[in-house]
Parts: C-alpha cells; structure tokens; sequence
C-alpha cells in the first residue's frame, strides 16, 4: 500500500462529520454562512470576492512591512518568470481595498461591502489558531464620521445575539490618533523605553525602534508594569480626534453596548488610525480575539485611490464557531427528509421517478444506490438520519403504491396509492 498523503500542518478539513481535535463540520458552516448571508442584507452590505494570491508590494505596504504579519508569517513565492512576488493574502482588507481602487468603485457612492474566504499566515498553529484560517470581513467606505464606527459595533454585536454568545464576548476600545498624534506619542514613548532597554526582552527591543507602540501589546508578564506605566496614546490626541471619540463612545452609549476602554490596544495591523476595537473572549483559551478592525482614513490614497475615510471589521470564523459550537446556538441539520428504497424487478426506475417528484416539490431526498437486501437498506436509512422511508418493493411496484415508514416511529408506516404520497408526508411531517 502507497504512504497516505496528510494535510499541511495548521490546515484544516471540514467534514461532514466532526474531528477528535477540530469539532466544526462542514454543515455547521454552511448554516453559518447563511446566517452571514442574510446578517449582512440587513445591514445593507454588497459582497466582494477577491483572488486568494496577490502581489506581496500591496500586503507591504497596506499592513506594513514591519509587522509579524508580513514580516514572518506570509506564504510568499515567485510567479514562474521571477520577477513577480506573489503573496497568499494574510487578510482581507488591503485586497478588497485593492480592488475597489483598480475598479473605481467609489467614484459615484461610498460602498458597503462584505467577504468571505480562507486567510493565510504562517503562525505557530494551536486552538482556534490555524494556518488556513478562515475570516468574514466587513468595510465600510467612504464614511468620515462617527455613526459608522457605532453602527458596525452594533451589527457585530447583532451577530453575537442571533449566535448566542453575546454572553461570552468583550468589547474593547481604543482611539489610536492621526498620524502627528501618533507621532508625538511615539517620540514620548521611544523616549520612556529607552530607559528600561536592558530590561526588555528581544522581541520588544527590537519593536522599540520598528514599532514601538506593539511594545505595549507585549503578552511578557515581566513587562506589564514597564507598558502600564508608558505614556498613553490617548494624553497626546487632538481636540478632532477627541470629538470624534467621544461621540463615538456616546452612541455606544445610547445604543446600550456595553465597552472597556483599553488604551494599550494597537492591532496588529499598521493602517489603522482613530478608532480601533476588538471582541475577546476568556472561553477559547490564548486565542482570546474573535474580531477584530477600526478605522483606515489614509489607506486608500496609500494604495493609489483618493481620499477615502473607511472602518471595517474581521472575525476569525474558526475561533468563532468554536465558540458558538460550545456555548451558543446554531442549527445545522443537512440529514435528508426521505430515504428511497427499492428492491425487486422494475422497481429501481419507479422508485427513481417518485425521489425525482418528491424533489420537485421541495423534499430533500436520499436514494438508495445498489441492490442491497431491504433490511441493510433500512440500516442505511438510519444512518442517514432521514425522517420518513418510502419503499417500493415488487408489490408496490406492481400495484401502482408506496410504502412509507415514519424513522422517528410517530406515525408507524402504510402503504398509499403513489400519487397520494406527498399529501401523506406533508400530513406527517406538520
Ligand atoms: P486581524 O485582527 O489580523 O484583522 O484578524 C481578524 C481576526 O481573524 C482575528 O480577530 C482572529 O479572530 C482571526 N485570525 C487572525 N489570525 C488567525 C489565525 N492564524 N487563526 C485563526 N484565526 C485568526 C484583520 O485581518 C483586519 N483585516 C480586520 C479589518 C477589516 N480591519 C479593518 N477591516
């Protein structure tokens, strides 16, 4: 026998059946992806899809190149004639953003878009953490005032109530500032760490000249008390940014959505500017961030569009429906409503015409395939989950009838004319 093949390291199946370490089946997806379908209608979204392989330069300079996300973890490979760098997409936001650019979506209208699809990043794969992983994403552009930051906090926290884990997530906020104010921070606290240089470990020493306000990110216990005494972003923010902050958290406010202010967090991304925010949970162990985005006033013009003031939002949908699976509610039941069966001569082509009209009148129907004893095929039929059997063996054949046999045993079995067997489920099944 040939070795069997197994999958990249922190890539994950979904099957129809649920895994000893991976608990979300294909289903349960599926039914989450319809909940997102219908959730972002309501709130008046389009959807985006773009390709899974862009170009590295727009990753570069979108999340910037200083980060772990580009500097470590991206899956980066030459396109055949060398010249090219070409990237699997760690995120969503710099390719849709990418795309509204190159097909000048905005010239008209500000745009309300969606996505959803697989990410890629080369982290150390655990729990809720994966290589593949997955996101549905959110951007809002072209929208300079507040009401955005607020409205798009409250179609999350929308999403949490119909998955029934508004329970089980945080929200926190943080005002990161304009591009001066950051900069007159970041001199502040360039200045603060360099008195306690020696005592920082290696990855903080060198975010202290790259990126020094991810120090303050920093999970060593030891140096908690060095990023709690830092200077704060929000002491150097303007009275603009203040405003739109504080109206911001003023809508919060009266739209009942419940924040802690956390002035250390920084994302891990470098577009953002003025509003950030993150939903965290203490159920899934290190991987505490399910969502997580804030404002990108400056990156499409970074990107070769005009100014173009934009919020958006992404939720790791692994970490998302680990959570749901566990502690919320989601209906995922693909099992098909009927199992045909058959067995003796002509039966197979009668039984096949009755699954083809149960079909068309809406039943999801499992036929079985093969010529297996009725018994065997009764064992498939439980199997599968179904609720109702028909059966055509040669008698029914012969005289034109069905059989039909309740699975869940409430209504026993009979045997009715053919063209009584859809008012006789549907009689069952109300
Ligand atoms: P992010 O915080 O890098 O933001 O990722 C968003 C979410 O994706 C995280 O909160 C987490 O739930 C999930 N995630 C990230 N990495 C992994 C991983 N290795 N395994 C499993 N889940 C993961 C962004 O990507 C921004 N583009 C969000 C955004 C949209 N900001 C504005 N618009």
């Amino acid at each position: 026998m040939s070795r069997k093949i197994q999958s990249v390291k922190g890539m994950n199946d979904l099957l129809p059946i649920e895994q000893k370490d991976f608990k979300l089946t294909a289903s349960f997806w599926q039914a989450f992806e319809e909940v997102v379908a219908r959730w972002t209608l309501r709130y008046g979204y389009q959807q985006i899809r773009t390709p899974i392989v862009e170009q590295t330069g727009l990753f570069v300079r979108s999340i910037g190149e200083e980060t772990d996300v580009v500097g470590k973890e991206m899956y980066t490979f030459s396109d055949s004639n060398d010249t090219l760098s070409l990237s699997l997409r760690p995120e969503g936001t710099a390719s849709c953003l990418r795309a509204v650019v190159e097909h000048n979506l905005t010239y008209a209208a500000p745009q309300k878009l969606w996505y959803m699809g697989p990410m890629f990043r080369r982290e150390r794969p655990q729990k809720g953490r994966y290589r593949q992983f997955h996101q549905v994403g959110i951007e809002a552009l072209g929208f300079p005032d507040p009401d955005i930051d607020a409205e798009i906090i409250a179609m999350c926290a929308d999403l949490w109530r119909e998955l029934g884990i508004a329970d089980y997530l945080t929200l926190e906020i943080n005002c990161l500032g304009n591009r001066e104010e950051r900069a007159a921070h970041r001199t502040a606290l360039v200045e603060y760490l360099l008195q306690y240089e020696t005592q920082l470990d290696d990855d903080s020493r060198r975010r202290l000249h790259t990126n020094p306000l991810r120090v303050l990110d920093t999970k060593n216990p030891d140096l908690q008390e060095i990023a709690n005494r830092a200077p704060r972003l929000i002491d150097f923010l303007g009275e603009a940014s203040r405003q739109h902050h504080d109206a911001f958290k003023a809508l919060l406010d009266g739209l009942g959505i419940v924040y802690v202010e956390n002035p250390r967090l920084v994302r891990g991304l470098d577009y953002y500017n003025q509003t950030v925010f993150e939903w965290t949970t203490d159920k899934l162990g290190a991987q505490a961030t399910v969502c997580g985005g804030g404002r990108y006033d400056g990156l499409m013009e970074e990107l070769g569009g005009q100014p173009t003031p934009s919020i958006g939002f992404a939720m790791g949908i692994e970490r998302l429906l680990l959570l749901v699976h566990e502690f919320g509610c989601l209906k995922a039941d693909n099992s098909p409503d009927v199992y045909v069966m058959q067995q003796g001569e002509g039966s197979t082509l009668i039984a096949m015409r009755y699954a083809a009209q149960l079909r068309a009148a809406g039943w999801n129907v499992l036929q079985h395939s093969g010529s297996q004893k009725l018994k065997n095929q009764f064992k498939r039929a439980d199997q599968s989950k179904a609720r109702f059997a028909l059966i055509v063996a040669e008698s029914e054949a012969a005289s034109g009838s069905v059989t039909l046999k309740d699975l869940q045993g409430m209504h026993g079995q009979t045997t009715v004319p053919a063209e009584q067997m859809i008012n006789q489920l549907k009689e069952w099944k109300a």
